[in-house]
């Protein structure tokens, strides 16, 4: 008999953007107070786990991934003793916690990095400063490009310049230097002695650089991006990345029950990814494919068996994301032409959003899309507003936005804010019940429209999105949960059809209805009404008579 699965093998994971996601003491700005209130609307939806996104003390140089601080909570969301309560909430309600912890870089206003610029040569140590190159030092030491654009190096006074991957508020950590290890093992232990149940690792392929810092070089000097990122470069995915999770794994394993890792790492195969997934390494990664799929059946297939097959190598679940806080959201990717190859960089937003979208049919994709994700095996992964059908807020004025990217691209790229405009709760107006205060202007503006896509006008329509989510939440505990291995069935090419056990999940994305087997039983549909012929766009889950 196969070994019990862990909940973590199988879970889904709802990921709390915390600015957004509710706001609990009226100043507009989502907190841990508005995340207290709606634990039972999670509850209900029926999520096995919360990613919280960054909650520490920050800037906001970047929406928080600029941490000040890992051993505390960003007065904006609260405090330490509410981030107490919340976990604990948490708990009660049956949700486990996961946090978002971020190793490659601090904030600039890091206790260690204000050191380091005051010129202490042992914080210099904690980072990567270097003189510059050309006669007089005025030179970046090195090619490498920002992620968000620009040089990935800033020059500081006195001459020397330090390393920053994304914005110059985020200088990168020296994981050479054994006090950086050491440092985040505790803050581990810190944030696990309060019950956290594991940890998503911003930018895991980043921490460790090549000896030396060499060049990129030829045709790898533009930004190394996260999305983009084909090429090896001697800032990413470098093999000694792999013994700094082989300490943290020793720091989970001391811990009952279980404390597991997620990572985020942008690596070119996931061939590379399952090395991250080693049994004396992290439990999960996200498996990024899928998000960067275009709505095409052949695609699909091809990235799940991947996937499939990778995680399988190392032992792990695959894990399945459809969007998250950095990408265009599903329906406004699968609201436009859909290419036919892996959508490479997503940070082209600004000039895909030139073409018409059709938001009804990105809904209606997005919708189908999910029951596929929900039914295969290993973790799904749902970004707040996806159980809302939210769009992509493409047209937020320029004075708004408050991603670096817009900054740092030179206004060629608008950023990120646009998936990750405040929640929609209820009411017809702004703030939309999303904040305490009926008054209190959201940090980024909500559009009126979205009054017909709030969680409580969802809640009264059954053919809602946020009710096809619940319902996909409860059938797949019962259905697809340890259903066993994936099996094609074998269809048109437009068409992506599987059988686990029992259960049957069929896709069609192409143009015409297809029929459906007659010994088996709709259980669920993105379309209601859906019984004999699945129709365009749309998805259903199928039990064997
Ligand atoms: C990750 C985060 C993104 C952040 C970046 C730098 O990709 O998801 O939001 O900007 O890391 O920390």
């Amino acid at each position: 008999m196969a070994p019990a699965e862990s909940w973590w093998q199988t879970a889904v994971v709802y990921q709390v953007y915390i600015r957004s996601f509710a706001d609990g003491n009226g100043d507009g700005v989502g907190d841990i107070a508005g995340l207290r209130d709606r634990l039972p609307y999670l509850a209900r939806l029926g999520v096995d786990a919360i990613w919280i996104n960054p909650w520490y003390p920050s800037p906001l140089a970047d929406g928080g991934y600029d941490v000040a601080d890992y051993r505390d909570v960003e007065p904006l969301y609260g405090t330490l003793p509410e981030a107490d309560l919340v976990i604990a909430e948490a708990h009660e309600a049956g949700i486990r916690v996961l946090l978002d912890i971020v190793p490659n870089h601090s904030s600039d206003q890091h206790r260690w990095f204000v050191a380091a610029l005051a010129g202490d040569p042992k914080a210099r140590q904690r980072y990567h400063f270097r003189d510059g190159l050309g006669p007089d030092g005025a030179l970046p030491p090195n090619d490498w490009q920002s992620v968000f654009g620009g040089p990935a190096w800033t020059r500081v006074p006195d001459g020397q310049w330090y390393l920053h991957l994304f914005a110059p508020g985020q200088p990168d950590f020296n994981w050479e230097n054994p006090e950086v290890r050491a440092e985040f093992e505790d803050v581990l232990a810190f944030w696990f002695d309060k019950g956290v149940d594991g940890f998503r690792i911003d930018v895991a392929h980043g921490l460790v650089k090549a000896d030396g810092l060499p060049d990129g070089g030829q045709g790898n000097d533009a930004a190394p991006g996260l999305v983009q990122h084909n090429e090896s470069h001697p800032a990413w995915d470098q093999d000694g990345v792999h013994d700094v999770y082989r300490g943290w794994r020793t720091v989970a394993n001391r811990y009952a029950p279980e404390r597991i890792f997620i990572a985020e790492a942008w690596v070119p195969n996931n061939e590379r990814l399952a090395r991250y997934l080693r049994f004396d390494e992290l439990h999960t990664a996200f498996q990024f494919d899928f998000l960067r799929a275009p709505w095409r059946a052949s695609i699909l297939r091809t990235v799940v068996d991947d996937a499939i097959k990778e995680a399988a190598s190392v032992g792990a679940p695959p894990t399945w994301v459809l969007s998250n806080h950095d990408v265009t959201r599903t329906v406004t990717r699968y609201a436009r032409s859909q290419p036919d190859h892996l959508i490479e960089t997503d940070w082209e937003r600004s000039r895909w959003a030139e073409e018409p979208a059709d938001y009804a049919l990105g809904l209606r994709r997005a919708r189908a899309a999910a029951l596929m994700q929900l039914a295969l095996p290993g973790t799904a992964y749902v970004y707040q507003g996806e159980e809302l059908g939210l769009e992509e807020v493409e047209d937020l004025p320029n004075e708004v936005r408050q991603d670096p990217i817009w900054e740092q691209s030179g206004h060629t790229d608008v950023g990120r804010d646009g998936c990750r405009v405040p929640l929609p709760w209820s009411g017809d107006t702004a703030p939309l019940g999303f904040s305490t205060n009926p008054d209190a202007t959201t940090w980024l503006p909500q559009p009126q429209h979205w009054a017909s896509h709030t969680a409580a006008a969802q809640d009264r329509d059954p053919d809602s999105t946020l009710n096809l989510y619940r319902e996909a939440l409860s059938v797949r505990a019962t259905t697809w949960v340890g259903a066993g291995e994936l099996e094609w069935i074998p269809t048109a090419p437009e068409v992506a059809a599987f059988r686990r056990g029992d259960a049957q999940c069929w896709v069609n994305t192409g143009e015409k209805p297809v029929e459906l087997p007659t010994d088996a039983t709709v259980v669920l549909a993105s379309v209601a009404g859906t019984a004999n012929q699945l129709p365009a766009d749309a998805a259903v889950w199928l039990v064997a008579d």
